[in-house]
């Protein structure tokens, strides 16, 4: 009975340690944490001032993240937009299209279409189509030069790698995209050219499936930060009216996240001047992005706080390329400078969600052992006690089949009980 008991203490105490551990390791893969934990550890910090900043262009003069419409000016009653205690924290992420990818990483300078702001923004039309072989061949034709299939496909190949190198490096003044990796940059060459009307690339598109942040990174990266800074003061009303765009740094603090996806979907007028008074902002509405992308961005903002200096994260990074992270280009994207020389993508950095993982794992591992090893002490000390109290009384005993016929041993014969058993035997065998 007693056996029975410590036996049954000990199975319910496993039970209970294991499910400790198996609850700590299931929280970290609970929704909310797997979005906001990036699955491939590649997701960073957006650094360094904004990409007008970069080019010293006054926000009046450029149309770049401009294709939107201006928000509602004061007197306008608000739209719609998220009620205030509206709350999105956690999907699962999503699965992009290269429709999607555009839309989050170059529609905010070339449009829905593609055709761009020229003079300023070319459009990416003509250079996509010349990736096709058979619309190279057909625009020589019409021009009236022959070219022959092999020098279309050279033609074509050089088309391609000017674009891939282009995303990767920028243009004299389009930004890089050092963030976008390679199935990500598949997918979105299959949606230029369909974009373009390159013959044959309908139909096919690519998905790639994405975690919470890494889409807020993408908008941020590519969107957000041509006109908003990294880090920097938070400007007060008058700066603002003096043409002050605050940093990407200070969002999350000046606006709760409804508001924030309010202005960043629907527009909301801004507080200016001294006095103060309520103004129709200057930043056009993002109509395009939904609700929850715009929540992906506050998360990711949140997760991610934008920085100007070299972050812990940034600083592994680095040293895992083994070379310094000079301050080059004034935009210091993360990864950047990785790009132009180490092959088409930077290193994936490491994932703190790993480590901490394995760290939840491994102190739950240790709290298991501990109770294991006590539970055991606890349980070989019944036994003594147990076994000790048997020898007084009766003595369990079994035949073994490989010794003689009559020849019994004890079970468990241990220390101090041994002589009491063997006493058993000489009394069972002089029966
Ligand atoms: C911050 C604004 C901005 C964003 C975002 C942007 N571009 Fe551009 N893009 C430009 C500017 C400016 C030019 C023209 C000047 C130059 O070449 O740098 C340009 C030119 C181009 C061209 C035409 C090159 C040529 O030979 O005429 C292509 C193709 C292109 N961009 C593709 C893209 C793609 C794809 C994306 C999204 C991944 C993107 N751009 C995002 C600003 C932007
Ligand atoms: C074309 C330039 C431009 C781009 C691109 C841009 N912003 Fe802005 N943003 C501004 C300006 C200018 C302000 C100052 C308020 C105003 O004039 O609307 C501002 C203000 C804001 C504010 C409000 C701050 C406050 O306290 O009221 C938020 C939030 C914001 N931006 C988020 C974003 C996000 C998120 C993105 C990327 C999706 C983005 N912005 C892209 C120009 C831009």
């Amino acid at each position: 009975m007693q056996f029975r008991k410590g036996y049954w203490t000990i199975v319910i105490l496993m039970l209970l340690a294991g499910r400790g551990v198996h609850a700590l390791v299931n929280g970290m893969d609970s929704p909310a944490h797997k979005a906001a934990c990036d699955k491939n550890g590649t997701v960073t910090a957006v650094r360094g001032e904004s990409w007008l900043a970069h080019l010293n262009r006054p926000f009046s003069e450029t149309s770049m993240g401009k294709t939107g419409h201006l928000g509602p000016g004061p007197e306008e009653k608000p739209t719609l937009g998220p009620a205030a205690n509206w709350f999105l924290v956690s999907s699962q992420g999503a699965t992009l299209h290269g429709a999607d990818l555009y839309r989050l990483n170059c529609q905010g300078c070339h449009g829905e279409s593609g055709q761009g702001a020229p003079p300023e923004i070319n459009s990416v039309i003509n250079p996509v189509r010349a990736t096709s072989v058979a619309l190279v061949m057909e625009r020589m034709k019409t021009s009236g030069m022959e070219i022959s299939h092999a020098d279309a496909v050279k033609l074509a190949q050089q088309a391609n790698a000017a674009l891939l190198q282009r995303l990767r490096q920028g243009g004299k003044n389009m930004p890089p995209f050092p963030h976008l990796n390679d199935p990500e940059i598949r997918s979105l060459m299959v949606y230029l050219q369909q974009l373009a009307g390159v013959p044959g690339a309908g139909g096919q598109q690519v998905a790639v499936s994405e975690s919470q942040v890494r889409i807020g990174e993408h908008i941020v990266k590519s969107t957000c930060h041509t006109c908003h800074s990294a880090a920097g003061a938070d400007p007060d009303p008058k700066q603002l009216e003096d043409g002050a765009i605050p940093p990407l740094s200070v969002l999350t603090a000046r606006k709760s996240q409804p508001e924030f996806i309010r202005k960043v979907t629907h527009g909301a007028p801004i507080l200016m001047g001294a006095p103060a008074m309520l103004y129709r902002g200057r930043m056009p509405v993002f109509y395009y992005l939904s609700e929850q992308e715009a929540a992906d961005v506050y998360l990711y903002l949140t997760l991610y706080p934008p920085s100007e200096s070299n972050d812990t994260h940034t600083l592994i990074a680095v040293l895992q390329q083994g070379r310094p992270n000079g301050g080059g280009s004034p935009l210091q994207r993360p990864g950047s400078d990785s790009s132009a020389s180490s092959g088409p993508l930077a290193g994936p950095e490491p994932d703190n969600s790993v480590s901490l993982r394995s760290f939840v794992l491994l102190s739950g591992i240790g709290a298991f052992v501990v109770l294991l090893l006590a539970g055991g002490l606890g349980f070989t000390m019944r036994e003594f006690q147990r076994l000790a109290m048997k020898t007084k009384g009766h003595q369990v005993m079994v035949r073994n089949p490989n010794t003689e016929p009559g020849v019994t041993r004890p079970v468990g014969a241990i220390g101090a009980s041994s002589r009491a058993m063997s006493l058993g035997i000489a009394k069972r065998q002089s029966h």
